[in-house]
């Protein structure tokens, strides 16, 4: 599909952000076969993945959270020019604290790396029983598994972030997390069977 080649040749040219295509193929299948309808998204750059969600089905709405005005502006005009202002709801606003309403049957963190936990803390009551929570680069270009490719101070900083997300994850006592060394590193967290 043309739009989204444009789309994709866009955020290279200005170096947006955008989910890997191993990740977003990975997540599209997820929400096909599970039947995911509400999607909730954290961190929607120029709307790519958004846009993405909301082309498997006519019947997934995708609440969708972006900070800078400039990036969440060029994501309204790309769900305006796919005709999909019916299903993909933009939020402009810091996702720490904005108020969301409703119930979503998959949360996907793509935002801020340091405040992973922060999201997931935030956002967990806000998951439907059978829910997930997505996160994505958790392994950060392979610099997760090897903090030694990188002396650069705030990049080590961030993997020390990431790390401590994951060991989070695993730790947590109502959930289960999957880990995919797909893409950037997906995780998928759920609710284990009688929790909540
Ligand atoms: C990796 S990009 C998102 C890519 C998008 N999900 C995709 O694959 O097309 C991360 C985005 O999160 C935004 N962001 C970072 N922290 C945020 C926050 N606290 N609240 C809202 N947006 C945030 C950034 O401005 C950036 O545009």
């Amino acid at each position: 599909m043309g739009e989204i080649l444009e789309i994709k040749k866009y955020a290279k040219e200005n170096h947006v952000p955008i989910m890997q295509d191993a990740g977003i193929d990975f997540l599209c299948d997820y929400i096909e076969k599970h039947g995911v309808k509400r999607i909730l998204e954290i961190g929607t750059a120029i709307g790519y993945s958004a846009i993405r969600f909301a082309l498997i089905s006519h019947e997934i709405k995708v609440v969708t959270i972006e900070r800078e005005e400039e990036l969440y502006q060029k994501a309204k005009m790309n769900i305006q020019k796919m005709q999909l202002e019916d299903q993909i709801e933009v939020i402009l606003g810091d996702a720490l604290t904005v108020e969301v309403e409703g119930e979503y049957d998959l949360i996907f963190i793509d935002a801020a790396k340091s405040q992973y936990q922060k999201f997931f803390l935030k956002y967990c009551s806000a998951l439907a029983k059978e829910g997930v929570i997505v996160t994505d680069n958790l392994s950060f270009h392979g610099m997760v598994e090897n903090p030694e490719l990188t002396h650069n101070r705030n990049t080590r900083q961030l993997i020390h972030k990431i790390q401590a997300y994951i060991e989070f994850l695993k730790n947590l006592e109502d959930y289960e997390t999957t880990f995919y060394s797909i893409g950037d590193g997906v995780s998928v967290t759920k609710k284990k069977e009688g929790r909540g």
